[in-house]
């Protein structure tokens, strides 16, 4: 086995981190167009903005119980101490924002009408206790705008690391998360 499959993240961290990451860029680019969109489409791709932000956080709660209880393959220490920093900064921030963003996206919900939200028509999750109350409603959906919109220089930096390791170190690090990658060791 190569050391970089000896390190690999384990195949359920693989799928969650792919599976997250696809609803995600699905998610920001429904909300960023939204207000856009003519009423019906408006209305069509916002419920399926629900359901997909609902399963992002679904997804994202058992994801981070598999890190805490199967833990994940340590940062090489052939990495600077900076880069070990920032990959820890990004990764801890990814969780706040997988977790803090649905839940905003679901207070906005539940304050403003207080509809259960359907999952692609499959079953509803019904809305979070709290009832309407116009000034939580406000503050949920500038904070759900904010962090969104911050979210995606987060996912800018995490790529562009992701990029350097694999054309400019050469390194191992983009393999972890892609089976099948083949690195180029200098
Ligand atoms: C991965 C999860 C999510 C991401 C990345 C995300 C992202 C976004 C973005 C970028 C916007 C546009 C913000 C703006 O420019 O005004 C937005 C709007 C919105 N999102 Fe989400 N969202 C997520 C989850 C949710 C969830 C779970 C719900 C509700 C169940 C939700 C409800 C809303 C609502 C109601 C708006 C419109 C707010 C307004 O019109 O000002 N979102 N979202």
């Amino acid at each position: 086995m190569s050391s970089a499959a000896a390190e690999r993240y384990a195949r359920v961290a693989i799928l969650l981190h792919w599976l997250i990451a696809a609803l995600v860029v699905a998610n920001l680019t429904i909300g960023l167009l939204h207000e856009d969109m003519a009423r019906d489409a408006r209305q069509f791709w916002m419920a399926q903005h629900f359901a997909i932000g609902l399963s992002v956080l679904s997804l994202s709660v058992i994801r981070l119980g598999w890190r805490i209880g199967h833990g994940f393959p340590p940062l090489s220490l052939e990495h600077a101490a900076w880069e070990r920093i920032l990959a820890r900064f990004t990764h801890l921030t990814f969780y706040l924002l997988m977790i803090g963003v649905p839940l905003l996206g679901w207070l906005i919900v539940s304050t403003g009408g207080g509809n259960p939200v359907s999952i692609f028509g499959l079953f509803e999750i019904p809305a979070l206790p709290i009832g309407e109350n116009d000034s939580v409603h406000d503050f949920a959906e500038e904070a759900h705008e904010l962090l969104a919109k911050a979210w995606i220089g987060i996912i800018a930096l995490h790529v562009v690391g992701a990029l350097k390791h694999q054309l400019i170190d050469r390194d191992e690090t983009l393999a972890r998360m892609i089976p099948l990658l083949r690195t180029q060791r200098k």
